[in-house]
């Protein structure tokens, strides 16, 4: 940690500027009340977990004995797993509860599949709740395919599968999304997508989520936004866990991490009801009061979530690709020949950034277009949305939640005693080791894993 001295902050502050194609410092990349999956803080937590749980359950679990483990490969190197595997057990024998980092086989519940994939289970908070698990595990494989995760057996008694559920999502309120950009991408396979956006300015992620979860989240909207409202609605973070959900979607948030690095701000989450005509909105970028020329890096980025699928007739969102490359604003009109539509199926997701030029499309179909636009902006930014924080909604999500709101960063958090330096050098590393990664996901023979 730097001093609280003028120098020290001045030097902190100029670090926290530089541009690092260095491995970085990894002291940090985690907070120290975060972990990441299956790290030895995550294993120590895993530990504190039962300590403190099983005085309270020892009683009602009856000496009946339980254990589970999981096996997972292809973990990022940073992790310095053996051979990129990590695996774990945890036995209860009765009495106490043991874990190690040994895989054991012949536990009562199992799993093995890839650590990317895992991540996505360890981060999903809410095993206990009815309709949980299944939406977990529908959204996990809808991402990394049906054959992703193989899982066997299963808790015959109600009293382990609980303990074991409040442990499943006690962690999972603490653990992180994987810091290794290129390696997370790649495992998505979306290191081409993070290309394409940098070449056009956008790219689209077919069917990112399950229709189930597409026509969920369609029947939500269409439950909070009110007719005195008009077509659209704000603040929709706010409004349930369907909407923490799709804004927390892993292959969405990889877009905007490799387009407006770690740290980036909810700047609004809008709902949007269409039904047929004329678009409402022309060409514009969406850098408001932004100076031209515009910065050579994204500022901002929005994400589209298709709820039903998108064709020319349903009045999708238009864009001329490459458009982000003028750096500036379209003059009367400019552009509009050179648009193309976004077409994509129901469960997609357009994200588009760095100033480049859109505009809605006409609808000629009937029925109505009903959208998300979860709206981002680069962390040393204002947001459009007052933020609403509320420490239930930060209980029941993983950390990237809280990142998202603000709570991760040193930005309007001084105390008497000075400035947050622990989240200073925390958002420090994780722009430092974003930036190495993003050259590797650029020019991958050039700059070594
Ligand atoms: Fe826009």
């Amino acid at each position: 940690m730097k001093s609280a001295t003028a120098e020290g902050e001045r030097a902190g502050v100029e670090d926290a500027m530089a541009d690092r194609p260095q491995a970085p410092a990894m002291d940090l990349i985690t907070l120290p009340h975060h972990v990441e999956l299956l790290s030895d803080r995550w294993l120590d937590e895993a530990a504190k977990f039962f300590r403190e749980a099983l005085p309270m359950r020892r009683q009602a679990l009856g000496g009946r004995p339980f254990s589970l483990s999981e096996r997972f490969t292809d973990a990022p190197a940073h992790l310095k797993f053996p051979g990129d595997a990590a695996a774990w057990s945890l036995r209860f024998d009765g009495q106490d509860v043991a874990i190690s980092r040994t895989f054991d086989p012949a536990a009562d519940v199992v799993l093995e599949c890839e650590y990317q994939a895992a991540l996505a289970l360890a981060q999903f908070v809410g095993v206990l709740v009815p309709g949980g698990p299944e939406a977990m595990w529908r959204e996990a494989r809808q991402m990394f395919g049906a054959d992703a995760f193989r899982p066997r057996g299963q808790l015959a008694d109600d009293q382990a599968r609980t303990l074991v559920g409040l442990f499943h999502d006690h962690m999972a309120r603490r653990t992180v999304e994987n810091p290794d950009l290129e390696h997370r991408a790649r495992r998505m396979g979306l290191t081409g997508k993070i290309r394409e956006m940098e070449e056009q300015g956008f790219t689209v992620i077919e069917r990112a989520i399950s229709d189930e979860f597409a026509d969920e989240v369609r029947a939500a909207i269409k439950g909070a936004v009110q007719p005195q409202q008009g077509v659209s609605m704000n603040w929709m973070l706010y409004q349930g866990r369907p909407f923490e959900r799709i804004t927390l979607n892993p292959m969405a948030m990889t877009l905007i991490d490799a387009s407006l690095g770690r740290g980036a701000q909810l700047a609004s989450n809008a709902a949007i009801i269409r039904g047929p005509g004329a678009g409402l909105i022309d060409i514009h970028t969406d850098y408001t009061d932004v100076p031209e020329p515009y910065p050579d890096f994204a500022m901002s980025g929005v994400s589209v979530w298709a709820l039903e699928d998108w064709t020319e007739a349903s009045g999708p969102t238009w864009i001329v690709p490459g458009s982000h490359r003028m750096r500036r604003a379209p003059r009367n009109g400019e552009g509009l020949d050179a648009g193309v539509p976004v077409e994509m199926p129901k469960g997609s997701v357009v994200f588009f950034t760095q100033g480049v030029w859109h505009w809605q499309g006409h609808r000629t179909e009937p029925g109505e277009r009903v959208t998300l636009h979860p709206h981002f902006n680069r962390g040393i930014l204002r947001s459009v949305e007052q933020k609403r924080p509320d420490v239930q909604m930060f209980a029941r999500n993983p950390p990237r939640l809280g990142e998202m709101m603000g709570e991760d960063d040193w930005f309007d958090k001084m105390t008497p005693t000075g400035r947050d330096y622990v989240r200073l050098e925390h958002m420090r590393q994780l722009h430092a080791f974003t930036n190495w990664k993003m050259k590797q996901i650029r020019a991958p023979l050039e700059v070594a894993a």
